[in-house]
């Protein structure tokens, strides 16, 4: 964001402290622009809206900057949960530790403490699977290995189908992955529980098998439940790969877990997300693991008309905008892509606004303006998947990757 819109947003909220909206984007802005204690400032009144992870989020900034990193942590790993879209890759780079990062928890923290939480279905930003743009193939398995199930068992009883298993998905950053997963919790509601391994590995060294277990005994005890992993590479990292005894163990223990849920049939389903699928333990993928492994690649022209129009809901936007185009003209673009373009483009009407003190709505042309700045970020995985599939594809695992790239223009 330019420095004089953030200031100029700053003023106006000033003004009208009751501006949700507003206010989010002054703590946004302000978060990007690296004055974390401003944006822990302006923060709080978030607490009672929809936006709490991004006041949390802001205070984890403030910790941080402040020196507290083990605070910083603990509430960074606080907004994830609330609102897992709230990944942010630089700042948790930002939160390990220089010193031993297997350290033991030191006295005053709770090593039995909780890992995961389940997302609350009564959440006001709540989103369900009409809020994910495309992906029917994968909604299409999400219903009928997790939606159906849980609705209607009786009907899989009667077919002798299992409940539970495992669904791993991956594919390049930002093409909605955690995003479904999110809309699929919407759905489910209390049954579907969240964790990050970024967070097992972090908080609990020493400790990490114990809190896998602990996991899945939880979920199990809510059994039909979902327990949804994102970035497992981190959790099942190839093994050879791995000098950490430590880590090791834990590969074992998930392995584990994930074939206590096969035999026992347990009305578990894990449900896993990963951007690096060859950094993944080919071992989780053998039949009673993670034996549905889905490609989630980057929305296709419908799709991207799809996400385009989700994303500009609820706001100042003019009618005539040329959204067919606008998609055509951004293949590759990813759902995060396609969000930073929407916002781009509101950022350029918004700051127009402030300047001339009228407001208009979005154009064609703020979108025209705002595209012209954007690149598809995909394109970097899909050349690493590229070599993937050249090089290491004997086993077919990358099949539908081969394919899709057989059908696309990489620039
Ligand atoms: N299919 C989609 N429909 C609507 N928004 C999407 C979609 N895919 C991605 N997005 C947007 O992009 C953001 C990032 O997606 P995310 O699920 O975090 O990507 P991934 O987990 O695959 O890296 C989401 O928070 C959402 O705003
Ligand atoms: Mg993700």
């Amino acid at each position: 964001m330019n420095p004089n819109v953030l200031e100029a947003l700053i003023q106006a909220l000033a003004i009208s402290p009751d501006n949700v909206v507003l206010r989010v984007q002054v703590v946004e802005g302000l978060l990007r622009a690296g004055r974390a204690r401003e944006a822990a400032e302006q923060a709080p009144p978030l607490m009672e809206s929809t936006h709490q992870a991004l006041a949390v989020l802001a205070r984890a900034h403030a910790a941080l900057e402040a020196g507290d990193r083990a605070q910083a942590r603990e509430l960074y790993a606080q907004a994830i949960r609330l609102e897992p879209a709230r990944v942010d890759e630089g700042f948790e780079a930002r939160l390990e530790p220089d010193d031993d990062p297997w350290r033991v928890p030191t006295i005053g923290e709770d090593p039995d403490a909780p890992q995961s939480v389940p997302v609350h279905p009564d959440r006001r930003d709540r989103i369900t699977l009409a809020d994910v743009g495309g992906m029917e193939p994968l909604k299409e398995q999400i219903r009928l290995k997790i939606l159906y199930p849980f609705q209607q068992p009786h009907v899989y009883a009667a077919y002798g189908k299992k409940i539970g298993g495992g669904i791993l998905m991956y594919g390049p950053p930002g093409c909605g992955k955690t995003y479904l997963a999110r809309a699929t919790a919407g759905e489910l509601g209390a049954r579907f529980y969240v964790v990050t391994l970024e967070e097992v590995l972090n908080m609990w060294m020493g400790q990490t098998e114990k809190q896998l277990h602990r996991l899945f005994e939880t979920a199990r005890g809510n059994a039909p439940a979902v327990l949804f992993i994102d970035e497992v590479d981190a959790l099942g990292a190839k093994r050879s790969e791995i000098q950490s005894t430590h880590i090791r163990i834990m590969v074992s223990q998930f392995l584990v877990e994930m074939d206590g849920i096969a035999a026992n049939n347990e009305k578990l389903l894990v449900l896993g997300a990963t951007n690096v699928p060859w950094n993944v333990d080919p071992a989780l993928r053998r039949p009673g693991r993670f034996d549905r492994v889905l490609f989630v690649p980057p929305p296709d022209l419908t799709a991207r008309e799809e996400i385009l129009k989700l994303h500009a809901r609820g706001r100042k936007i003019a009618d005539n905008i040329p959204w067919r185009k606008i998609a055509e003209n951004t293949e590759l673009f990813s759902g995060a892509d396609l969000s930073a373009l929407v916002e781009l483009a509101t950022e350029g009407a918004l700051a127009e606004a402030l300047r001339s003190g009228r407001m208009h709505d979005v154009t064609p042309q703020d979108f025209t303006t705002a595209a012209k700045t954007l690149k598809p970020s995909t394109v970097e995985w899909l050349r690493r998947a590229k070599n993937y599939v050249t090089y290491s594809n004997a086993d077919g695992s990358y099949d539908d990757v081969a394919q899709y790239l057989s059908q696309i223009k990489m620039r």
